[in-house]
């Protein structure tokens, strides 16, 4: 990579056949994965925190019952933004994914946004994932082995309200006085060992992918099969939350959207697609199918076992087979799902060193750090150990909640713009082969940005403003650092 001073081009772009040249040189990553290993990929990140910990605070607060709504609605948005990935994965097979996208049809400056906006997505949707496996694990230990660890240790510092914003947390001590908590161990260290085990080289294996996924899909599977015995309809009602009504199930879409963050992870592995063209699409698409029905299918159970206002919002599937006198289940629910939620923080925490390193390959963050391969793993060690530093510490120090909605804010803007990029691309080249092509294309991509786009409102305003803050933080990286160093060529 050059050194030498370059002109300040914000909105160059880097053109397909480069982006096409640079996939085919050497040194990229093994090409392994078919289809259903990809729908696999999909899923293993998809299901984790926001199904089984998420969906107990938003049904108890916000949907009630109409959380099942809320699930058709965030998968609504997902399935437009979904078609839309699979239109550049499959033209675009680099990783990198939508910071790639943005790059190719809207510029240096809005490609580093991009990338910038996706550390919220992976490094920091892993910190909400690890808290939620943390909630799971202090759970299962106390109702398995009757081991209760202090409370102090199991949770962030700080609550986080809308109304009142940060404040400290107070706990309840074994012997019944309240006190301070320090921070959420469980969280940190879980991220710290999966931080060792992807630098030591275990790779997102297509087996143990595989094997993770099957694991999920029978733990869900149980829930929905055996939890539907014990659904009492009475607890249907209400349908919409009592305070929230209708509104509930808009704010309920726009912050269990969490839950299906992950599918499009698998555009970030396009490098080891066997057949990107074609297999991207079918692993996108499918994965969402598979996880929206999953989801609508547990969140029905869930309501329909427990009042919504008794649900549990740590862990709440767990609990509800607990409260209707079947522990033996709960137990068996707390050990798959503490299971289930390490492979989408494996995924997640896999996820986001590599789009580092796409980055980094453009010039755009120091190459020494983040595209540095170990000599003996073979694996981009300097920043998957920042990486899991960084989540481990959001996980152990920031509220669940907070961390959740900056996540879902984050991922809903970069959906926005994998939905504008490709109609500009078509615009712009159409005579680019695309393999898969977003059916009605500005009826789709324009739906797609203002469903999501209103996703985002309904996020409320505060979320807006930690975006803006985030993003301006980035933009502060930008010109410090990443304009200077970007490598040509690009298209001015
Ligand atoms: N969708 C992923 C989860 O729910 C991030 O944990």
């Amino acid at each position: 990579m050059s050194d030498a001073p370059r002109r300040f081009h914000p909105f160059a772009r880097k053109p397909i056949d480069v982006l096409i040249q640079e996939m085919n040189a050497g040194s990229r990553l093994h090409r392994v994965l078919g289809p259903w290993a990809l729908t696999a990929l999909g899923v293993g990140a998809t299901v984790g925190a926001g199904i089984y910990v998420l969906t107990g605070e938003i049904a108890h607060n916000i949907a009630g019952p109409s959380l099942m709504l809320s699930m058709l609605l965030a998968a609504v948005g997902c399935g437009l933004a979904a078609l839309c990935y699979s239109e550049m994965a499959s033209m675009v097979p680099v990783a990198g994914s939508c910071y790639t996208y943005a790059y190719a049809t809207m510029g240096e400056m809005v490609a580093w946004i991009i990338g910038w906006d996706l550390i919220l997505e992976y490094a920091i949707g892993s910190s909400v994932v690890a808290v939620g496996w943390g909630n799971y694990m202090v759970s299962a230990l106390d109702s398995i082995f009757g081991v209760a660890i202090d409370p102090r240790w199991t949770s962030s510092p700080w609550v986080f309200t809308p109304e009142h914003g940060f404040h400290f947390k107070l706990v309840t001590l074994a012997n019944g006085l309240q006190s301070q908590a320090f921070c959420n161990l469980p969280a940190a260290l879980i991220c710290l060992l999966i931080t060792v085990i992807l630098v030591i080289g275990i790779k997102e294996s297509a087996r143990f992918n595989a094997a993770m996924v099957i694991l999920n899909l029978a733990i869900i599977g149980f829930i929905i099969c055996v939890g539907a015995f014990y659904i009492r309809p009475s607890n249907w009602v209400p349908f919409y939350h009592p305070k929230h009504g209708y509104g509930g199930v808009t704010e309920g879409a726009a912050k269990i959207f969490f839950a299906y963050i992950g599918f499009d992870s698998i555009s970030t592995h396009s490098e080891e697609a066997k057949n990107p063209s074609k297999d991207l699409a079918f692993g996108i698409i499918a994965s969402l199918i598979i996880c929206t029905v999953l989801y609508m299918g547990a969140t029905a159970v869930l309501t329909g076992m427990v009042p919504s206002s008794m649900i549990d919002p740590d862990a709440p599937m767990a609990s509800a087979f607990r409260d209707r006198g079947l522990p033996f289940a709960g137990s068996f629910i707390s050990v798959g799902i503490i299971l289930g939620i390490t492979s989408a923080l494996l995924v997640g925490m896999l996820s986001q060193p590599r789009i580092l390193l796409a980055m980094a390959r453009d010039g755009m963050l120091p190459h020494r750090i983040f595209a540095e391969v170990h000599p003996k793993y073979q694996t981009p060690w300097k920043s998957t150990i920042l990486v899991g530093f960084v989540v481990a510490g959001a996980g152990a120090l920031a509220p669940l909640g907070f961390l959740a909605e900056l996540v879902s804010v984050g991922t809903l803007f970069a959906f926005v713009v994998v939905c504008a990029s490709v109609m500009i691309l078509r615009w712009r080249s159409p005579e680019v082969h695309r393999p898969f092509r977003v059916p009605f294309l500005p009826l789709v991509a324009g739906f797609g940005i203002l469903f999501n786009g209103g996703l985002m409102f309904s996020l409320g305003r505060d979320n807006w403003i930690r975006l803006i803050v985030w993003l301006g933080l980035g933009m502060l990286v930008y010109f410090g650092y990443s304009r200077h160093h970007t490598r040509e060529p690009i298209n001015a």
